[in-house]
């Protein structure tokens, strides 16, 4: 029988493309998601380029924050694991708002581990960030490196780490698998669903993406003066299909019998671009100018950060496959086909 897996937050941009990936790899999908941040659209779409698959994905618009409305989805299914993705995500928001994202990530994620244990469901695949690094002393960040969070959103990610060990320590039957991704581009190569933020973006290629289309005039660079080979930010970007199969061979651990506890992975590919690196990648990609503003560098924003990638690799049996030109070719691929995402340009955003 197929196994059954509860994905919050599978509406969104990781989410969508993971749900995907499981389905074309046999398993049974439940999405939660509030649509706070994401479209509808985009799980439908999912189903369509999961073809025979596609039935094996159902769909509840569910806000984690209602521990009524979790009850019922696990009383009506028996999973076998959890992928935790659903939260909010955007940095500057979070410092303004900081109740709201301890409510919405932490409130969510107790109500979700309380049921899942109440149900008897101890697997549970989570979905953190490198951002829990900070600005990282040293490079390339390890799963050992010092943790830092910078921001309330950073936060929520560290705190959230530190709930799954301690729950693991309280008893032994939780398997829990933290990821820590780092810069997740790109889009299905179908160019079908891909990422799609509300309003402004704060994040770099969703950026770049809306010049392309026309959306905005320019990109501001932020801080060129780095100690990096061209002044600008280095990270480390990893396709997102690349990423979604992380998620795969991360379940694939939780169902091997090893006794795991907590533990955690670093995905990414290992390798540091500079936003001009990415810029130039991106209008080979696409054959469009992108203009550009320096100024100076982001509150908060670390010079270098990127991966090492030695664990995942070992013990996950996973590695990123594509590069930066593939990112790019991807995301300009669902830019140029779905310039304003999954709505209208009429629909509020
Ligand atoms: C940001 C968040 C981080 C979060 C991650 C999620 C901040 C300070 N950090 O990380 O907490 O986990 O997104 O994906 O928001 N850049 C520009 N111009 C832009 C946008 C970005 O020059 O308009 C530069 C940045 O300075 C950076 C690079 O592009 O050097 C990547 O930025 P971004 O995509 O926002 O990712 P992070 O800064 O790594």
């Amino acid at each position: 029988m197929a196994m059954k897996v509860l994905v919050t937050g599978g509406a969104g941009y990781i989410g969508s493309h993971t749900v995907l990936q499981l389905l074309l790899g046999g398993f049974e999908a439940v999405v939660i998601d509030n649509l706070d941040n994401s479209s509808e659209v985009a799980v439908k779409r999912v189903v369509e380029l999961a073809g025979e698959f596609g039935g094996n994905l159902s769909f509840h618009k569910i806000d984690l924050r209602d521990k009524e409305a979790l009850e019922r989805v696990f009383a009506s299914t028996k999973f076998d694991a959890v992928i935790h993705f659903a939260g909010l995500k955007a940095v500057g928001e979070s410092v303004m708002k900081p109740l709201l994202y301890y409510d919405n990530n932490l409130v969510g994620t107790i109500n979700l581990l309380e049921v899942m244990g109440s149900n008897g469901c101890k697997n549970l695949v989570f979905s953190s960030s490198a951002t829990v690094y900070g600005w990282p002393k040293e490079v390339p960040c390890t799963e050992e490196s010092p943790l830092r969070a910078l921001n309330p959103y950073g936060r929520t990610k560290l705190f959230i780490e530190e709930i799954c060990h301690d729950i693991s320590v309280s008893d032994s039957s939780w398997n829990i698998i933290l990821l820590r991704y780092f810069n997740p581009v790109g889009a299905h190569p179908s160019g079908f669903i891909g990422e799609d933020p509300r309003g402004i973006p704060n994040n770099l290629m969703p950026y770049i993406q809306q010049i392309a289309v026309g959306r905005r005039p320019s990109l501001t660079v932020f801080g060129n003066d780095y100690s990096t080979k061209d002044g600008t930010g280095v990270r480390d970007y990893i396709h997102v299909v690349d990423l979604a199969d992380g998620h795969i061979a991360a379940l694939k651990k939780l169902f091997d019998g090893s006794k795991i506890g907590c533990d955690v992975y670093n995905l990414g590919t290992g390798k540091g671009t500079s936003v001009l690196e990415m810029v130039e990648a991106f209008e080979k990609a696409s054959g469009k100018k992108i203009p550009l503003v320096f100024a100076g560098r982001r509150p908060g924003d670390a010079g270098i950060v990127y991966a090492s990638t030695e664990k995942a690799d070992k013990e996950l049996n996973w590695k990123a496959k594509y590069g930066i030109d593939e990112m790019c070719r991807d995301q300009w691929n669902w830019a140029s086909s779905n310039p304003w995402g999954y709505e209208s340009p009429d629909s509020p955003k």
